[in-house]
């Protein structure tokens, strides 16, 4: 999690508070208070020279980190106290993946602006946008009617065939209604999941709509290893997990079936037995 100012990038501290919130199911107890870090940013260097703050609602290459419940809600304040926009990157948890269409939505916090990438063409297509406030949109509309409102072109801006990918996946989520899928299936997905709480080295499950994180106590000496090996032994039958450090993260489909979610598991289960 990190707050980005004007002419510089401070960072506030991630939530990741395993003592107290280990083998949390769905959003820990603990941890709101983390986001008082915000607060001491601000003193140091004067809310007036902060643009914005960027978070992942949920962090996902930092190792699925769940927000805390109400540490959103508190930067939100905070941001709203000083003036400071508040920025989601939602490009991980954008179109459905953690239950509700966007994860501002799953948790009940509303960002001043969004970015989304990943989702937005289903990965078939490279694709990024940036989704904002009406009134910001405004204040970007106020110039002479010839000259481009804001303009940050890129050569392959509004490239008609990810524009084409984007309404086609927009259309296939309306249609097989994938953005809520995460939900109906998160409390299979959690049970699932944390059945792995016992298995050799497993230190902490987390999860949320259809994200989930195992992390696996590091070989000594050997930081990364053990998780890799997992990955490895999960390609070898047929099931792609995703490390990042001692963390397996899995992000599986939209479509995915609860048989599928069963399989997943019990591969990452003999995966973990075998690493250890
Ligand atoms: C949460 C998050 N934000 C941003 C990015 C970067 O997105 P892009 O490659 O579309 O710029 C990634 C890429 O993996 C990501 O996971």
């Amino acid at each position: 999690m990190f707050g980005t100012m004007l002419g510089g990038v401070d960072h506030i501290r991630h939530t990741h508070d395993p003592a107290r919130n280990a083998f949390s199911v769905g959003q820990p107890a603990h941890g709101a208070e983390f986001a008082d870090d915000l607060e001491k940013v601000i003193a140091l260097h004067d809310a007036s020279t902060i643009a914005a703050v960027i978070v992942e609602p949920v962090a996902g290459s930092t190792g699925v980190l769940i927000p805390p419940q109400g540490y959103l809600q508190r930067l939100r304040e905070i941001c709203d106290r000083h003036g400071i926009l508040l920025i989601f990157d939602e490009v991980i948890t954008g179109f459905g993946r953690t239950g509700a269409p966007f994860a501002a939505q799953t948790f009940g916090v509303t960002p001043d602006l969004m970015t989304v990438a990943k989702g937005l063409t289903n990965g078939a297509v490279p694709m990024g946008a940036v989704l904002a406030k009406q009134s910001i949109h405004d204040t970007f509309m106020t110039g002479p009617e010839h000259l481009i409102e804001f303009f940050h072109g890129y050569t392959y801006s509004a490239h008609p065939l990810a524009c084409a990918a984007g309404l086609a996946t927009l259309e296939t989520y309306a249609d097989d209604d994938l953005l809520t899928r995460a939900s109906d299936l998160s409390g299979y997905f959690a049970e699932a999941l944390h059945s792995l709480k016992g298995l050799p080295n497993v230190i902490d499950i987390r999860n949320i709509g259809l994200v989930g994180g195992v992390e696996l106590a590091a070989i000594p000496g050997a930081p990364t290893k053990r998780a890799f090996d997992v990955f490895l032994d999960c390609y070898d039958k047929g099931v792609l997990v995703r490390t990042t450090g001692d963390i397996i993260a899995l992000s599986p489909p939209l479509i995915i079936e609860r048989s599928q979610i069963d399989q997943l598991v019990e591969t990452l289960a003999g995966a973990i037995r075998r690493a250890a």
